[in-house]
C-alpha cells in the first residue's frame, strides 16, 4: 500500500498522536491517498482524531489548505477587482445574494463560488435554485465570463477542493469538525481554488451560529485572515451576531424574495445593514472605494436602482425569465404562532427556528434529501419587539401538514417573552 521510501501511514497518526508536526509533504500525501482511497478511511479518520485532540500548526494548516485547494479544479483571475466572500453560515443569511450584486453594482467584480446547505444553515446556491430557471452549474469558462460581463455570478463549488468533501464528511462522522485549524484548511482551501484575490469573511457567532463562542468565532475570523495572507491573498473579517435570525424569512423562496426587497432598499434594516458592512469591505479590498467614499458609492447605487438591476442582471444571466421575482414558488397554507403572553420578546433562538424550517422541509437533513423551495417562517416581531398575549410573532409557510407539528413545536421553542430584552447585537468588530 505504500512504496519502499514512504512512512508507513500508521506513523503518520502515531506521531500526531504522540503531539508531533507533519511536514507540508506528508500533509500533501495524506490528500493524495485520500483522493486515490490508497488509505482506509479508518486511518484518516484515526489521523483527524489525532489532529483535533493534539492540535495542528500554522505551517501545517497552511500545507493542509494548500494540498486541498489542488485536489480539484483551481481557477485563477488576472489582476483588477476581483473580490470573494464567505460566511461561514447563518439562518436568514442572505448577505451573499445582497453584497454580491452591490458590491458589483459599484465596480468590483465578484466570482462567488458557493455551497449547497447542510445541517441548520441555508445555502446560497439552495436559495439561488428557488428562482425558475435559473442554474448554478456553471462550467468554469461560462462563470468567468459572466463575471467579467456582468460583474457578478453565483455558482455551485462542486469541483473545487474535492479532497475537503472527503475530509468533511470523515469529521462530520467522527465528530472533529470543531477543529480550528481543520475549518480554516476547509473553508480556505474553497476560497483559494475559487482564485480570487481577496476575500470578506462574514464569521457569525450566537445560537444559530456554526460557532456559538464569540471568542471562538474571532479566533477563527484571525486565523482566516492570516491563513489567506500565508497564501498571497488580501482578507477581512466582519464578526456579525447570529443569535436571531437575520432579517425577517427563513426558507429558500422567502429569502431569495427578501434579498430582492433589500436591494430596492425596502430593508430590514438587519439585512441592510450587515450586507452594506460586507460590500464596503468588498469594494476596498477590490481597490474601488475606500471608507466614506465607498459609503458613498453604495449608498447611491442602492438609491438609484443599480444595485437591484444588478441582482436581476445576474439571476437572468443564470436562466431566470423577465418576471423571476412574481414567479418565485409560494408554499400553499400558513399557520401563525402567536406570543404566549404579553410582554417584549428577549430570545428568538435562531437555530431553533431553521430546525422549525428544516422541519417544514426547506433544508436537507442528508446529502441527498430534496427540499422544498417554497417553504419557510416569515419573523413579524424580533427581540426587543413588544407583544400582546396572542399576537402574532411568526408564520409558518407549509405545503406538507404531515410536517406541521415537528416545525409548530421547534417555532414555540424559539420564543422566550419576558418583561425587558437586552439591545440586539448585529456587527460586534470588522478585524482585518
Ligand atoms: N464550513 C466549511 O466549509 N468547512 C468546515 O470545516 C466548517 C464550516
Amino acid at each position: 500500500m505504500f512504496s519502499f521510501m514512504e512512512t508507513p501511514f500508521r506513523e503518520l497518526i502515531a506521531r500526531k498522536r504522540d503531539g508531533g508536526a507533519l511536514t507540508p509533504a506528508e500533509w500533501h500525501r495524506v490528500v493524495a491517498d485520500a483522493m486515490s482511497a490508497r488509505v482506509p478511511d479508518y486511518q484518516l479518520a484515526a489521523l483527524l482524531m489525532a489532529a483535533y485532540i493534539r492540535g495542528v500548526t500554522a505551517e501545517e494548516t497552511a500545507a493542509l489548505t494548500a494540498a486541498l485547494a489542488a485536489s480539484g479544479e483551481q481557477l485563477a483571475f488576472p489582476d483588477g477587482p476581483y473580490v470573494d466572500k464567505h460566511s461561514t453560515g447563518g439562518v436568514g443569511d442572505v448577505v451573499t445574494l445582497v453584497a454580491v450584486p452591490w458590491a458589483a453594482a459599484c465596480g468590483a467584480r465578484v466570482p462567488k463560488l458557493s455551497g449547497r446547505g447542510l445541517g441548520h444553515t441555508g445555502g446560497t446556491i439552495d436559495k439561488l435554485s428557488a428562482i425558475p430557471g435559473v442554474t448554478t452549474k456553471l462550467p468554469v469558462r461560462a462563470f468567468k465570463d459572466q463575471v467579467e460581463e456582468v460583474g457578478c455570478a453565483i455558482a455551485e463549488a462542486s469541483a473545487l477542493a474535492p479532497a475537503d468533501k472527503i475530509f468533511y464528511a470523515l469529521r462530520d462522522a467522527t465528530a472533529t469538525v470543531s477543529s480550528r485549524p481543520l475549518i480554516v484548511a476547509s473553508i480556505l482551501s474553497k476560497k483559494l481554488a475559487g482564485g480570487a484575490p481577496a476575500f470578506v469573511f462574514d464569521v457569525k457567532c450566537g445560537a444559530g451560529a456554526f460557532i456559538p463562542e464569540e471568542e471562538e468565532a474571532r479566533a477563527l475570523a484571525a486565523d482566516l485572515i492570516a491563513g489567506a495572507r500565508a497564501h498571497g491573498r488580501r482578507a477581512v473579517a466582519v464578526l456579525s451576531a447570529m443569535d436571531q435570525p437575520l432579517g425577517n424569512s427563513i426558507g429558500n423562496a422567502l429569502e431569495v424574495g427578501a434579498a430582492a426587497a433589500a436591494l430596492r432598499g425596502e430593508g430590514p434594516a438587519d439585512v441592510l445593514d450587515l450586507s452594506f458592512a460586507v460590500a464596503r469591505e468588498m469594494l476596498a479590498l477590490a481597490g474601488v472605494a475606500s471608507g466614506r467614499a465607498g459609503e458613498r458609492l453604495l449608498t447611491s447605487q442602492l438609491l438609484n436602482g443599480a444595485a437591484f438591476a444588478q441582482l436581476d442582471e445576474m439571476v437572468r444571466a443564470q436562466g431566470a425569465g423577465e418576471g423571476w421575482l412574481d414567479e418565485l414558488p409560494r408554499a400553499e397554507y400558513d399557520e401563525d404562532i402567536t406570543a404566549p403572553r404579553a410582554g417584549v420578546i428577549t430570545r428568538l433562538d435562531a437555530r431553533a427556528l431553521a430546525h422549525a424550517a428544516a422541519a417544514l422541509g426547506a433544508a436537507r437533513e442528508a446529502v441527498d434529501d430534496v427540499i422544498d423551495p417554497a417553504v419557510g417562517v416569515t419573523v413579524h416581531k424580533k427581540v426587543g419587539a413588544a407583544v400582546a398575549a396572542g399576537e402574532k410573532i411568526l408564520t409558518l409557510h407549509y405545503n406538507d401538514a404531515r410536517r406541521l407539528a415537528a416545525a409548530r413545536e421547534w417555532a414555540a421553542s424559539a420564543i422566550v417573552v419576558g418583561d425587558a430584552a437586552a439591545p440586539a447585537r448585529l456587527i460586534i468588530d470588522v478585524i482585518r
